[in-house]
């Protein structure tokens, strides 16, 4: 039996090509998107991987969402917890709605589909979650406390849940992109994004296929012995 892998967010931009890659390996992939029917659409269209629609950040749309994925491809064995949005601003000015939408999205989702496949993974004996946290993460970024604090708080979801696993043959682990070429990148206006590459020591933005890489490896058999570890891929911008 194929292992069966779920991206969240991978009809676009990092996600799309994490899902590719787990493809190319042979995994069965299927991905969840929440309102770019366009981009949903397309993705399937080209790549032939089945896409589900709910918001990650309702624990319900998750379940019930997760009750048509296990009728149709079975069990899932990998879980990419991928989505995620900003909504920037500095917190002197912040809504309590951005500020609540971005935990919801990017920290509480985490929580919502994991708990969905956590205690099939451990009657299994057998499980790979990689959660996408961000290097803002770990340095902090003006305007971006409520992003910094729910991407920090994958990082402690990881290590938590490697813990309370580990003998279960389950590992849990964070990769940390730096600045990635995508949409999310691209709504940064050019001058600040300008400044922010003088900063990478690389020189450059990251691809998406460079974190993609990454995914792939953590998720292998052959990777069952790191867990709980949180994987910079940033050009340089911050290092351990
Ligand atoms: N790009 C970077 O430089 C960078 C750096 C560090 C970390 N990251 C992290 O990497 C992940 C992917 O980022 P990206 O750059 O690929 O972003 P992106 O191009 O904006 O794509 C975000 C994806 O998340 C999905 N999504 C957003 N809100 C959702 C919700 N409520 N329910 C379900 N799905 C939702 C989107 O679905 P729709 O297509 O339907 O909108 C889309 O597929 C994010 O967690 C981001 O924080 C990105």
């Amino acid at each position: 039996m194929t292992k069966v892998a779920l991206v969240t967010g991978g009809t676009r931009g990092i996600g799309a090509p994490i899902a590719l890659a787990l493809k190319d390996k042979g995994y069965t992939v299927v991905v969840t998107y929440h309102s770019n029917e366009g981009a949903a659409r397309k993705f399937q269209k080209d790549t032939g991987i089945p896409v589900y629609q709910w918001d990650i950040s309702d624990f319900d749309a998750c379940q019930n969402g997760m009750k048509e994925v296990f009728k149709n491809h079975g069990p899932i064995d990998i879980l990419v917890n991928n989505g995620g949005i900003t909504r920037d601003g500095v917190l002197h000015r912040q809504s309590t709605d951005h500020w609540n939408h971005v935990i919801g999205t990017n920290l509480t989702s985490c929580f919502n589909m994991t708990r969905s496949v956590i205690e099939s993974m451990r009657e299994r004996g057998f499980g790979r979650i990689i959660n996408i946290s961000s290097v803002n993460a770990l340095k902090g970024q003006v305007g971006q406390a409520n992003y910094c604090a729910s991407k920090a708080g994958m990082i402690g979801f990881t290590k938590a849940l490697a813990l309370e696993n580990a003998k279960k043959g389950i590992t849990v682990n964070a990769i940390a992109p730096g600045y990635i070429d995508t949409d999310m990148v691209r709504a940064v206006s050019e001058p600040i994004l300008e400044q922010i590459i003088k900063t990478i020591p690389l020189g450059r933005l990251g691809q998406a296929e460079e974190i993609a890489r990454a995914v792939v490896f953590l998720a292998d058999d052959h990777a069952g012995y790191i867990t709980g570890e949180t994987l910079n891929i940033n050009g340089g911008l911050v290092c351990n």
